[in-house]
């Protein structure tokens, strides 16, 4: 079976890299960078040139030799050039987020009109995260990270500072961005973080392998902090003020920023639009300077998000002039202002004495040490990454990973009496139904460029199946119009049924969010009519980023199966169709809960996670909320079955010692446990995993603590991630897995007061249906 997967893989690559073309007559303009020997003006002797000295010395020579003007004209994403220094024009801003996206309005970004026209596009963040595969996900990002290089040294960048990966909790399934992330967990989050930032900066899948602190590209966590809200009712995210506890903010919001940059090393971090409890992100030293750079040791740049620092004045009002809020930003921590307000205001602001020179300095050294250590200013490109170049874009196997990506994220929900895989020898006809049946930019999802070439679902359905009959059943995908007469009558003809249906970017993106969970317009009558005519029960296609309440599908017996395909990228239509014709077995597991419709009645601006009964607020996410779920997180099916059994526990009573009474309270203060504490209760964890059914298959392995008593005075979730592996095994075949687990980061959560602790009693360890009781307890030193 694998060999046959794979043959089918490596015939699709060479059909896919012929259809974008290499014009070897073109010549590259060169990447702009600084330094070269023939360079005019000749800045050799100047220490900034000398890549044998720390690269902080290096910035702060060239910054010292800079005019106040000079200076202000760095400050911005566009920074001038500087040709009496031979420091070309830079533009920070590049977006890559699961593939080299463009943005043409603002010139930012990568150009396709030149040599390459296109570059590898991977799914969507969310499909992706389904894989809980870390090395997956480093891989991509290597790939991303080497495409965007490629096309820097083809001269169709302009920079090499990309603005990703966006590791915002997805809190609410409403929120139109939710897609770009890796769903609703922390700890996933910040695992996924690390592997991202490591993956585009070059560094190795463990880290700690940067040579020199030289980068690939320079990899930025976003969107810093609590920022998971486009527009909702009268709020927008320009002026929202999410009220967050200190208890959230420790265990939900930051997690994922503290990992990216205490391990995942990334070298930029960019401030978001929303002020949280009053305060601009963007002008919040707390967060900045004394969190970030204080407590994280971050040394790279920080940026706001583009026009974030013009809000803090005009929208906001938080600032009292245009100047008090340059000082505001500069004083924060801020360095790099996408936009024009420092461009502006700066020099009045130094005029009017609310900032100094020195913070504009400290600003500079930060964004020019990052400008060195992508080899920017060592002369023309050289070593590994100056060799990429044209044919390192869309290679084939870059394409073929994204393939893979696509097949193993893809999550099968429900496939009652084995519907799927539909017989490859007993094909019939085909019904293909739904307006996301053969729309190939659907497959993208947002902060997309132009794809290596696409594969829809009808076309990867039609290179199964030769009788396939299509209908989109639907005018758009808000399908306010639908042709439900016609779509029925097909299929009543047909063997089969696959209905393509979901959203799209006029449903969930930047700056929208979704009012509502369920299908949009016509799309569920649509679908139970199809259902209700056709002769076997369907299939159900789901292309979507958030979640969508199909309790509907899930309760009709004519619909047999369901998958949940994300936006699956480029070559998303082939693996779909790989999954419902068995050559391959699906394995993706959701990130993120399937909350029911009625969840809407919860305002989006409400930030908190925890339940609280009293006023009826159900709480967010799998780890807090008691309401009804149409999926949970972790939820996905295979054409195989797993059985997992706990095999050992190397310890399952922890007798901790504090130096204070937390535990009278019922827990403990992780900082007060007393030394060596926290190393001798790590401990392992060993399940063994049966494949009981006939296909082989790969599919993460989650083990989770819930709490016996859950609802305690802590506010402890009720059940958390403590790590995920993915495995592969054959048909009838047995493997064990191992887990390390440390309860001072496993088992912790906030108290009231954002302190990390671990709740003492019993709780269990949790994997599928299987469950090992622990009990944690605490004495005084
Ligand atoms: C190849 O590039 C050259 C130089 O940019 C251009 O003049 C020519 O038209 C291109 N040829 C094709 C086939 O695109
Ligand atoms: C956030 O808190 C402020 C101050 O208490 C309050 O005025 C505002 O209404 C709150 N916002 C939301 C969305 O609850
Ligand atoms: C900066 O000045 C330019 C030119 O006058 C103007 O278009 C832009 O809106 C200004 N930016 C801000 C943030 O005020
Ligand atoms: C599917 O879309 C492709 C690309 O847009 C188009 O060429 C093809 O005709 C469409 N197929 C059908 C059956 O409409
Ligand atoms: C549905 O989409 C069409 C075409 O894009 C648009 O004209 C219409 O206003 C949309 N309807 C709704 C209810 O969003």
């Amino acid at each position: 079976m694998r060999h046959i997967i794979h043959i089918i893989a490596i015939l699709i690559s060479i059909t896919c890299s012929s259809t974008f073309s290499i014009n070897a007559t073109h010549q590259p303009k060169l990447p702009p960078f600084s330094c070269g020997s023939s360079s005019t003006p000749p800045t050799r002797p100047y220490l900034f040139c000398d890549a044998g000295l720390p690269v902080r010395e290096r910035a702060r020579d060239l910054v010292s030799r800079l005019t106040l003007d000079e200076k202000i004209s760095q400050l911005v994403d566009k920074a001038a050039a500087v040709p009496r220094l031979g420091v070309p024009y830079y533009e920070w801003w590049t977006e890559a987020l699961h593939g080299l996206a463009f943005f043409d309005e603002a010139e930012t970004g990568f150009s396709f009109d030149g040599v390459v026209k296109a570059a590898t596009s991977f799914p969507q963040n969310i499909l992706t995260a389904s894989t809980f595969d870390a090395d997956l996900w480093y891989r991509i990002a290597k790939v991303i990270g080497r495409e965007a290089r490629a096309m820097y040294n083809e001269g169709q960048a302009n920079g090499l500072t990309i603005w990703s990966p966006n590791i915002n909790i997805f809190r609410d399934p409403r929120w139109g961005r939710g897609q770009e992330t890796p769903g609703e967990d922390p700890l996933l989050t910040a695992k996924y973080a690390i592997s991202v930032v490591r993956g585009l900066q070059g560094d190795s899948s463990e880290g700690g392998a940067l040579k020199d602190g030289h980068l690939q590209i320079s990899a930025c966590c976003k969107h810093f902090t609590a920022y998971d809200l486009e527009r909702w009712e009268g709020y927008d995210r320009f002026t929202f003020n999410a009220n967050v506890t200190k208890q959230d903010m420790a265990d939900t919001y930051q997690p994922p920023f503290k990992s990216c940059i205490e391990d995942g090393k990334a070298s930029g971090l960019m401030c978001a639009y929303n002020l949280v409890n009053g305060v601009p992100n963007c002008a919040d030293y707390d967060l900045l300077t004394k969190t970030a750079r204080g407590e994280w040791g971050f040394d790279g740049y920080i940026v706001s998000d583009c026009d974030a620092a013009s809000l803090i004045f005009k929208k906001q009002h938080y600032a009292k002039s245009e100047e008090e809020a340059v000082a505001d930003v500069l004083k924060a921590g801020m360095d790099l202002n996408c936009g024009t307000q420092l461009a502006n205001y700066t020099n009045s602001a130094v005029s009017k004495g609310t900032v100094s020179v020195s913070d504009i300095d400290r600003a500079l050294e930060n964004l020019f040490s990052v400008r060195m250590r992508l080899g920017l200013f060592n002369g023309p490109p050289s070593g590994t990454y100056g060799k990429l170049g044209r044919a390192d874009v869309c290679a084939p196997e870059h394409q073929e990973l994204a393939l893979e990506a696509a097949r193993q994220g893809i999550v099968l929900l429900k496939n009652e009496r084995k519907l799927l895989p539909l017989s490859k020898a007993r094909k019939g006809s085909l019904a293909v139904i739904g307006p996301n049946a053969n729309v190939s930019k659907t497959l993208l999802g947002d902060y997309s460029g132009p794809p290596c070439t696409t594969v829809t679902p009808l076309q990867g359905l039609m290179s199964y199946v030769e009788d396939v009959k299509f209908e989109q059943g639907c005018d758009t995908v808000n399908c306010s119009s639908a042709d439900v007469k016609r779509a029925a009558e097909l299929a009543t003809s047909a063997d089969h049924v696959v209905l393509v249906m979901g959203l799209d970017q006029t449903q969930e993106t930047e700056y929208v969010d979704r009012k509502n969970l369920v299908l949009p317009g016509m799309q569920q009558s649509l679908i139970m009519s199809v259902a209700k005519t056709a002769k076997k029960p369907v299939v159900l296609v789901l292309l979507c980023g958030g979640p969508v309440d199909v309790s509907f599908a899930k309760n009709e017996a004519k619909i047999g199966s369901i998958l949940w395909a994300g936006y699956p990228g480029q070559a998303g239509g082939r693996a779909i169709a790989e999954i419902i014709f068995g050559d391959y077995n699906p394995g993706g597991r959701l990130t993120m809960t399937w909350y029911p419709q009625d969840f809407v009645k919860i305002p989006m601006v409400d930030m908190r996670m925890r339940a609280d009964p009293t006023s009826g607020f159900p709480g967010r996410t799998y780890r807090f909320y008691r309401g009804e779920k149409v999926f949970e997180f972790g939820y996905g099916l295979s054409y195989t079955t797993y059985s997992y059994k706990i095999v050992s526990v190397s310890q399952s009573k922890f007798d901790l010692k504090a130096s204070s009474s937390t535990s009278d309270l019922g827990y403990v203060s992780v900082q007060e446990l007393g030394p060596g504490s926290c190393d001798k209760a790590r401990f392992s964890v060993i399940v063994s995993v049966k494949n009981k059914g006939k296909m082989a298959g790969k599919h993460p392995v989650l083990l989770f603590l819930r709490r016996t008593q859950y609802g305690g005075g802590v506010g402890s979730p009720m059940k958390q991630l403590v790590g995920f592996q993915p495995v592969r095994t054959d048909a009838k075949e047995r493997v064990t897995v191992e887990f390390l687990v440390s309860p001072c980061e496993h088992f912790s959560s906030a108290n009231d007061d954002g302190e990390m602790v671990i709740e003492l009693g019993d709780a269990s360890l949790v994997v599928g249906d299987e469950e090992h009781p622990i009990s944690i307890n605490c004495d005084k030193l």
